[in-house]
């Protein structure tokens, strides 16, 4: 499984894209508008940031096809091939998603909450089908069973459009998505964080860290030991 940014701040992409394998960055409107910069500016930053080999996944806002074709194609220019629009699940978001993908784009489908809006949103020619984990949890739906279903859909199908799964708000549902077999999960900066917590993890390193510096002494590396 994928590991992708779900955020449009700049800084903390830097810094994870530092420290972590990740695959790409996915943004929606509401993330986009948390940053309170100009679109355009925000946009050409995170690819600047993340190089032209990262996916960038960036959301339409028109409601008709005709505009998010229009959206998708500008897009494209700017940001470069590896810029996948997204679109929502709609019935003139299908109909964007077939137009484009006849022409070759790369789509992601988005704001999924059920298997069977997947597989239309694939046969239309999707590439990634988005559903929203914790979002269907929220509303006492099961967001993993129907990742698990859409995961099912598709190789029963012998479908190549990928399932990257987003909304998540704890390291459960990642793992869970990653064992039912999601191609791909995109998450915030603070949950990436989060997969590296683990006590036995804190309470090793700090045990190795004071015995050496006892024995060594503070700060010293094995790089300082290396003409002894
Ligand atoms: C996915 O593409 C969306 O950007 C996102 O994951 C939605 O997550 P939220 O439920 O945390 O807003």
């Amino acid at each position: 499984m994928l590991f992708l940014l779900d955020t449009a701040n700049v800084k903390e992409i830097a810094r994870c894209f530092d420290l972590f394998p990740v695959a790409g960055v996915t943004t929606n409107p509401t993330l986009i508008a948390r940053e309170k910069r100009p679109f355009y500016d925000i946009l050409t930053d995170i690819r600047a940031v993340i190089g032209e080999g990262s996916m960038l996944h960036v959301q339409v806002v028109g409601t008709d096809a005709e505009t998010m074709v229009t959206e998708a194609k500008q897009l494209r220019d700017r940001f470069g091939a590896g810029t996948f629009p997204k679109i929502p699940v709609t019935p003139q978001g299908l109909k964007a998603i077939r137009i484009l993908a006849n022409s070759g784009f790369h789509v992601t489908a988005t704001a999924i909450g059920a298997p069977l809006q997947a597989l239309l949103a694939a046969r239309a020619g999707a590439s990634f089908t988005a559903p929203y984990v914790n979002r269907l949890d929220n509303i006492g739906a099961d967001g993993v069973g129907v990742v698990a279903g859409i995961v099912r859909l598709f190789s029963a199908y012998g479908l190549s459009t990928k399932v990257l799964t987003a909304s998540f708000k704890n390291v459960q549902q990642v793992l869970d998505v990653a064992l039912a077999g999601a191609h791909t999960a995109t998450m915030a900066p603070e949950l990436l964080n989060l997969i590296l917590h683990h006590p036995l993890t804190d309470s090793g390193v700090a045990g190795f860290n004071a015995d050496w510096a006892e024995a060594y002494g503070a700060g010293v590396t094995t790089l300082d030991l290396a003409s002894v």
